[in-house]
């Protein structure tokens, strides 16, 4: 089937969260949490790393939403079900239709860490990936200093495939460490 025919939710529900694709105006709520976070961002994200600006940030959901049809990437929006506030994305950054392995991300709002509210919401990505998707497995590539990324790896089942020294420079000129995680899906 072409991927552009499957029925991908365009909305999925956990017990603390809502999740939807991105539209045109979610930029503005988008922008003040990822700039309240930028200091923890900017570790691990490159996007962060240039500056987070808010025509950027608008953009970025406006061309979310295109890729998402084009099924070239499945990212969310996740909010909290009690009060409806924005708190973080989290989706499918890299797809590979032909294998059905797709990669996720994400990033969390810094004062909503610790509730294991990303670990719900990638829970719920990886039931929709091996459900509607028919993942045959699931990735996650971490820099090997974000400990915190690499709990929810583990958290969610996925194992420690590949340690990659050397991968990028920091600003600074160190080196970093890259990590693949991975989750073979049943029966695939
Ligand atoms: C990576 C990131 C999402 C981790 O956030 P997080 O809050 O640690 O992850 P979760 O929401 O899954 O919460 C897990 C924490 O909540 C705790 N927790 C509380 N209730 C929980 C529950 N019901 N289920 C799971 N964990 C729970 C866990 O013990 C854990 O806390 P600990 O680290 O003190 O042990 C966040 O730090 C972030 O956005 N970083 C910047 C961007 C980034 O690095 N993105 C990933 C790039 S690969």
């Amino acid at each position: 089937v072409d991927p552009v025919l499957l029925p991908i939710p365009t909305s999925l529900q956990t017990p603390r969260l809502l999740l939807r694709i991105s539209d045109a105006g979610d930029g503005e709520f988008m922008y003040s949490a990822a700039t309240a976070s930028a200091s923890e961002l900017r570790r691990f994200l490159d996007w962060a790393k240039a500056g987070i600006l808010l025509a950027t940030v608008e953009a970025y959901c406006r061309r979310q939403h295109g890729l998402f049809y084009t099924r070239k990437q499945l990212n969310y929006l996740m909010f909290r079900r009690d009060h409806g506030q924005f708190v973080g994305c989290c989706g499918i950054v890299r797809t590979d239709w032909d294998l059905r392995q797709f990669e996720i991300g994400y990033w969390l709002s810094t004062a909503e860490t610790g509730q294991g509210l990303m670990t719900e919401a990638c829970q719920a990505v990886i039931e929709m990936a091996s459900s509607v998707l028919e993942a045959t497995k699931i990735t996650l590539r971490c820099d090997a200093e974000n400990i915190k990324s690499a709990a929810i790896a583990r958290r969610l089942g996925l194992s420690r495939e590949a340690v990659h020294p050397n991968w990028r420079r920091r600003e600074d000129g160190t080196w970093t460490t890259l990590e693949e995680y991975g989750l073979i899906c049943s029966g695939r």
